[in-house]
């Protein structure tokens, strides 16, 4: 396995391929096992497998986590070895924005994708993302690249970016992976005691339940009323801050109700647990 921090090693690797398929897969790092299933099925499906490790400075507002955010290289790239990783592409910000945060060209998400969910807490967050994923598949050239649907906002945005960019790129979504009380996996999981992983994966179960309800013929309404009721309740609003829970089309993001209802939809969560923001959909 290469490891290299430069735009320059990175084309020289490239060149060596001749055509054959490159798998991508654009981290953060503190690769967990739901990283490691978007690297298994690069693996399969491609002659190279590419995973980038940056901490994307133009995500984070200046109120969130970045400095803090996990960053543990050595571990991470001994998993990547285990799992025949060919290159992993580490760049420091400077390599990605030479002339800094504020000189950048930027993309725009899709309003009506991008106004909504997580997109109304973290305004610019998605700019940010967008950005660097666009810059990094115009680096990494990949045939196809990976994500994990717990992201789902995220997930559709670069879809459509890629649609709307006509670049030439498979975007795969991969089931989000769970620990075995429901809890998605997540590198913030890391920050959370076990109470309050406790709590996180109880709001995973109700939302299950509350998706059931509504595909059984409970209004939306309702179902939602249930979720809240039986499980923020019972925690108290102290301990779990709610930044929304809503059911909306699973293409378009659309708030989903009674007139739509033949189309499929999900169910979106966000929550602060102290200072760690946790997301999940079903
Ligand atoms: O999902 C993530 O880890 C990040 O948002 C991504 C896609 C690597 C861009 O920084």
């Amino acid at each position: 396995m290469q490891v290299c921090q430069s735009k320059e090693q990175l084309k020289d690797f490239k060149q060596e391929l001749k055509g054959q398929s490159i798998g991508f897969v654009p981290t953060m790092g503190a690769l967990h096992e739901g990283h490691l299933s978007l690297i298994r099925e690069a693996r399969k499906q491609n002659d190279f497998v590419i995973v980038s490790i940056f901490v994307n400075p133009l995500q984070f507002s200046p109120s969130e986590d970045l400095s803090k955010y996990p960053r543990p290289l050595e571990k991470d790239l001994d998993l990547c070895k285990k799992e025949n990783v060919d290159l992993v592409f580490t760049p420091i910000p400077e390599e990605i924005y030479p002339e800094g945060l504020d000189k950048i060209t930027k993309v725009i998400p899709r309003k009506s994708i991008s106004e909504c969910l997580c997109g109304i807490s973290r305004p610019g967050h998605f700019d940010g993302v967008l950005t660097v994923v666009l810059k990094l598949f115009n680096l990494v050239q990949p045939h196809r690249a990976y994500f994990g649907l717990k992201d789902y906002q995220q997930f559709l945005l670069i879809k459509r970016m890629v649609e709307d960019f006509n670049l030439n790129i498979e975007i795969i979504g991969m089931p989000i992976i769970r620990e075995l009380s429901g809890l998605a996996l997540s590198s913030r999981n890391q920050y959370l005691t076990e109470n309050k992983k406790q709590i996180a994966a109880n709001l995973f179960q109700s939302l299950k339940e509350g998706h059931e309800l509504i595909n059984s013929g409970k209004s939306i309404g309702e179902s939602l009323l249930f979720i809240r009721e039986k499980y923020l309740s019972k925690f108290g609003l102290a301990k779990l801050e709610l930044d929304y829970l809503e059911a909306r089309n699973a293409d378009t993001l659309e708030i989903y109700n009674a007139y739509n209802a033949d189309i499929p939809f999900k169910l979106f969560v966000a929550i602060k647990l102290g200072n760690t923001r946790l997301i999940d959909n079903v």
